[in-house]
């Protein structure tokens, strides 16, 4: 799929506000700094689209890109930031939340995992906490650039083994680099295949 406009629509806190979910809606999720806001940048081919920074805790709003006049992408606020002040934290648990339960039209949710660490027990209870509310959700492994082949492969290995220890089917799995544009097709080509098949429930 060719990415031909990618459009800022609007930033939330509210979701009454959200724009009306009669578009497929796709949303990225995972702990702050994992990478979100830069692979919604390099699928998009717009690397100011969404604010990055290499401090955690940037992206604070529910933010709505319209794709190619048919789509939303979503860049959701982190989760784990154990900087930022707990009512803080307990804002973003709930926006995130609601956002999941609300937006009827989200196909399914990219959980971003980091790459180079070991599994860690809040990405954990998250994936475990969308299975047990039957929240669809792929898996998208960030900055696979900072790891060579071995380690790369190694540490997916370890990852899908943990998850099997509760899950008995592993869900989609992607690697990405956005500094290297890696998983670009992939991720871009998963979509394409789930627009020609969901139709947002309009009822
Ligand atoms: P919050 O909005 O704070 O939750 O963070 P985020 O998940 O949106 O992360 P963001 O995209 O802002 O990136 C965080 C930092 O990681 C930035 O310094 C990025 O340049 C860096 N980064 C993101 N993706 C990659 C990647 O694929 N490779 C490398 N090497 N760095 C990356
Ligand atoms: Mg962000």
């Amino acid at each position: 799929m060719q990415i031909k406009t990618a459009e800022f629509l609007m930033s939330n806190t509210d979701l009454t506000k959200c724009p009306e979910a009669n578009l497929n809606e796709y949303a990225f999720i995972g702990r702050s700094n994992v990478g979100k806001s830069s692979l919604i940048n390099m699928l998009t081919n717009n690397a100011g689209l969404a604010k990055t920074s290499s401090t955690p805790g940037k992206t604070q709003h529910i933010n709505h890109f319209m794709i190619n006049k048919s789509w939303y992408l979503v860049d959701l606020p982190g989760y784990g930031y154990a900087k930022l002040p707990k009512t803080l934290r307990a804002k973003f648990k709930s926006m995130i939340e609601g956002y999941i339960f609300q937006r009827t039209n989200l196909v399914t949710l990219f959980v971003l995992i980091d790459s180079r660490h070991p599994a860690q027990k809040i990405d954990i209870e998250f994936i475990s906490w969308l299975g047990n509310n039957s929240v669809p959700f792929s898996l998208i492994f960030t900055k696979c650039d900072k790891l060579g082949v071995n380690n790369l492969e190694k540490s997916l290995a370890d990852y899908k083994l943990e998850l099997l220890k509760y899950w008995e089917n592993l869900p989609q799995i992607f690697v990405s680099s956005s500094v290297k544009g890696i998983g670009k097709d992939d991720i871009l080509k998963y979509i394409s295949e789930l627009n020609k098949t969901v139709k947002p429930d309009l009822d």
